[in-house]
């Protein structure tokens, strides 16, 4: 039988149910969401590399509660404001002015419990580490820290909203007011007097002789704070909770550090943070299975094209080993997993992605001697539209 998306059971383990989808509907019509739903890699692939699968869903999608954001966009406009923050995210600024932000934000937090012998990784780092990375690369106030967590945790929950429970959608609207009302004086005073900051960089950039509106400025920090917290957060718990749940591979990756980002890539792939992202054909499409109608609204699974065994030898192991997996291509166009999407939307933040959670790795590893799953170490999921532990207990000897 085809498992209903939605339902309790598929959220409690959508692996057994990617595996029927896969196997016996790799396109399926879903009627609660109204969307075509794909789950082999190579539709995945597909639908993420082929432009004729565009954005147009993100005008309903999206726009109610970020406003206008670059993944609606598309041809110039979308490369041009693309790039305003993808040299921040990558290469010589990403390392020089970057890198030391990464390191004080991860270093703040482990200070917090480094010796206290006990931690639960995602209420006491995780939450905390990317948005206040992406916070003090904007600019912004860090001292609002528990306002950006909430904010993005709203907008994460009002896009994820696939039963359409009211409460959750009035929530995300009222998020976009607060951070339009709490952004536009911000954004009014960073063009008066412009910082080294990458909102004044977004505030003051020219396209084709005109600046970005306000409230484009505002979406852009709202898209930001969503794509840059909640994701990150969740990558860099799952990749403990896989460790901790594999302890030869975490022996293995605090002996040899250089091995952080095949667990990385690893826990991408098998624990993906975000695992449907939608498209909409603009012509009709084959892909196995039949044919997808133009104008049809298409859910990319990607937490179960990630686990292809079309693709992947062996896909439900966790295995930072495995031959079929390179970190070297991980980041660039022929990237071989899905996490990050593929194509003209590929994440921009991948790179700062990569060093937040090889910095935040490493200076966990360092802090935290003998690490092991604490008492209660049962690090189950939670979520489907983003997805990872809900939380990851882990016991350490504190050095003395
Ligand atoms: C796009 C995943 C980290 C900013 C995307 C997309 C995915 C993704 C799947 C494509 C969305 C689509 O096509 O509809 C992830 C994962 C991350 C991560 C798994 C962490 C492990 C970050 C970070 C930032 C960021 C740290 C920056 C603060 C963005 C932006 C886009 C994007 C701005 C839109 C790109 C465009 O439309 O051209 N991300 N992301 N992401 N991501 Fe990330």
């Amino acid at each position: 039988m085809i498992p209903d998306i939605l339902s309790p059971e598929f959220a409690a383990d959508p692996y057994t149910g990617y595996r029927v989808l896969r196997e016996e509907a790799p396109l399926f019509w879903h009627e609660a969401t109204q969307s075509y739903l794909i789950s082999r890699y190579a539709d995945v692939e597909h639908a993420f590399r082929d432009p004729v699968f565009t954005t147009a869903n993100y005008d309903w999608q999206l726009e109610p509660v970020h406003g206008r954001t670059i993944l609606q966009l598309s041809g110039r406009e979308h490369a041009v404001r693309r790039g305003l923050v993808a040299p921040a995210f990558r290469g010589a600024e990403l390392r020089d002015r970057f890198l030391p932000v990464i390191e004080r934000n991860a270093r703040e937090l482990i200070d917090e419990f480094r010796t206290a012998g006990t931690v639960e990784l995602v209420g006491q780092f995780s939450a905390h580490f990317p948005i206040n990375v992406i916070v003090d690369m904007l600019g912004l106030d860090r001292a609002d820290h528990a306002r950006f967590q909430r904010w993005y945790t709203s907008i994460i929950a009002f896009l994820g909203n696939l039963a359409q429970d009211p409460e959750i959608a009035e929530a995300g609207l009222r998020t976009r007011a607060e951070l339009a009302e709490y952004m536009l004086p911000i954004i009014a005073r960073r063009r008066a007097e412009p910082g080294d900051d990458l909102l004044s960089k977004l505030c003051h950039a020219e396209i084709d002789g005109t600046r970005m509106s306000d409230e484009d400025v505002k979406a852009f920090v709202s898209l930001l704070l969503a794509a840059g917290g909640e994701t990150t957060d969740k990558a860099i718990s799952a990749l403990f909770a896989n460790l901790l749940a594999h302890p030869d591979q975490l022996a293995a990756v605090r002996n040899d550090r250089s091995l952080i980002p095949r667990a990385f890539a690893e826990t991408l792939r098998y624990s993906p943070p975000v695992h449907m992202i939608m498209r909409q054909p603009a012509e009709d499409v084959k892909v196995s299975g039949g044919t997808i109608p133009a104008g049809s609204t298409v859910t990319c699974l990607i937490g179960a094209a990630n686990r292809d065994p079309d693709r992947y030898a062996r896909p439900d192991r966790f295995d930072i080993f495995r031959d079929d997996l390179s970190t070297t291509s991980a980041f660039s166009a022929a990237a071989d997993h899905l996490a990050f999407a593929l194509g003209r939307h590929f994440c921009v933040g991948a790179l700062l992605a990569k060093a937040e959670v090889e910095v935040g790795a490493n200076l966990l590893l360092d802090a935290l001697p003998e690490l092991r799953p604490a008492a209660g170490f049962a690090p189950a999921e939670r979520g489907l539209f983003t997805r990872g532990p809900a939380a990851v207990r882990m016991a350490f000897t504190p050095a003395a």
